[in-house]
């Protein structure tokens, strides 16, 4: 088979790892990919958020599966046109990603099917959300409705900081509405269902670590390291999010006429009334993927394909029970402004460590020379037998690598141990 992944982040290079260890794959290409991934894939360059563009490519070489890693490309509708083009696509289509790229849209869907989720109303104008927040007091959370990358959510302790939140949202480039919605407390868990549609086959929970600094402090981040499986995550816990909050949503989708197929990504918040949805998101999580797809015993590609044919009824997983474990090691200054082109040495020390992988983020070769070219880097990912084994593992092997300018939390897993 001929595979061609979209994407260039740790996420992708985790995808591409599994990929090229299937038997069935004969040629393996990734646009953009990254350093690491050139190791597993040929890496390709061109615009692959133009539909036009991506179909073309698939078609010259002649591509049996187009696998949509990132969020963007589902927006600009590739998915849709390559499924329109006659290609396998394991991604959802435009109208069905709207559960990422719309939050209004993602609770009116919860609303029609029952998921539990935090209570919310949705304003496109200030005022309106402003004196809904007088209203309901503090805390509450404010967010920008659309695609911001993790950044555009506020979690206000205090009323004040919850108007300027919504000034912001105005005042900012994405322009005009907001969801603001009920704190909902507890652990934060991630959980991943495939589905073709119709059938789910749920395949791990994972905790991610969303704070650029130990302790949970600082900024939120793209994710900055994750362990799956989640002690907290229960498997009543995972049947609960399966019947109650994806198995719903799944069936309005299908009711509406936009049926979701790809690898779902139910954003939970393990609440004392059991779990609730906090996002969706229409791809895998990154770090997330990094720390699952280690512990999947069986080939990936199969699942891929069967579920872009629109039938995963046949398909089982068999997983490891190990626990694996992602250190992320960003940029000094992500997700703030940070320097790139920088040097990084001895990867492969820490490459060579049995049960470790790095998984390359922004990285690309500059002549022989490893250099940055992203905010977050690399992911330090390893097995053990438990969460505190596979964390002295990552945290030994991540000790190996020299890279004056980066930096990563030393505490992943905390809630763990
Ligand atoms: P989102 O982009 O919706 O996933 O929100 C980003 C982060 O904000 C989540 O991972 C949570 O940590 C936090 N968050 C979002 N919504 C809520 C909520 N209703 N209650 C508490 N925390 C929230
Ligand atoms: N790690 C969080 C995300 O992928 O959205």
């Amino acid at each position: 088979m001929k595979v061609l992944v979209l994407g260039g982040g740790g996420r992708e290079h985790a995808l591409c790892w599994a990929i090229a260890k299937s038997p069935v794959l004969t040629k393996l290409w990734c646009a953009p990919g990254n350093a690491g991934i050139s190791q597993v894939a040929e890496c390709v360059s061109f615009d692959i958020l133009d539909p036009d563009v991506v179909v073309s490519v698939c078609k010259d070489m002649e591509i049996d599966l187009l696998v949509v890693g990132p969020e963007a490309p589902l927006e600009t509708g590739v998915s849709d046109a390559a499924r329109t083009a006659g290609i396998n696509v394991f991604g959802p289509s435009k109208a069905a990603a709207m559960l990422e790229t719309s939050k209004t849209f993602t609770k009116q869907i919860c609303d029609a099917c029952g998921a539990p989720t935090a209570k919310y109303a949705s304003f496109d104008d200030a005022d309106a959300a402003k004196s809904y927040i007088r209203d309901q007091g503090a805390p509450i959370v404010v967010k920008a409705d659309g695609l911001a990358a993790g950044k555009g959510v506020v979690v206000a302790t205090n009323e004040d900081e919850a108007l300027d939140a919504v000034d912001l949202i105005f005042d900012g480039p994405g322009g005009g509405s907001v969801v603001i919605e009920e704190m909902m407390e507890g652990e934060e868990a991630s959980f991943f269902v495939v589905t073709d549609g119709e059938t789910i086959i749920p395949l791990a929970g994972a905790q991610d670590h969303k704070r650029a600094r130990d302790g949970d402090k600082g900024p939120n981040t793209g994710g900055m390291g994750a362990y799956s499986p989640a002690p907290a995550f229960t498997a009543a816990l995972q049947t609960r999010a399966t019947e109650e909050i994806a198995k719903p949503i799944l069936a309005e989708m299908a009711k509406r006429g936009t049926p979701y197929s790809g690898v779902l990504y139910v954003g939970l918040m393990l609440t004392e009334e059991g779990p609730k949805l906090v996002e969706i998101n229409a791809r895998f999580g990154d770090p997330e993927c990094q720390c699952i797809l280690p512990r999947l015993k069986t080939d990936l590609l199969p699942l891929l394909t069967a579920c872009a044919k629109g039938d995963i009824s046949d398909v089982s997983l068999d997983w490891s029970d190990e626990t694996c474990l992602t250190v992320v090691m960003a940029a000094k200054g992500y997700p703030g402004d940070y320097e790139k082109d920088t040097v990084i040495g001895f990867v492969e020390r820490a490459d060579d460590i049995k049960g470790v992988e790095v998984f390359h983020a922004g990285t690309r070769m500059e002549q022989t020379v490893l250099v940055s070219a992203g905010g977050r880097v690399l992911g330090i990912t390893a097995l053990g037998r438990d969460v505190e084994q596979a964390r002295n593992r990552a945290y030994d092997a991540a000790s190996q690598i020299e890279w004056p300018e980066g930096f990563y939390r030393s505490d992943i897993g905390w809630r763990a141990l």
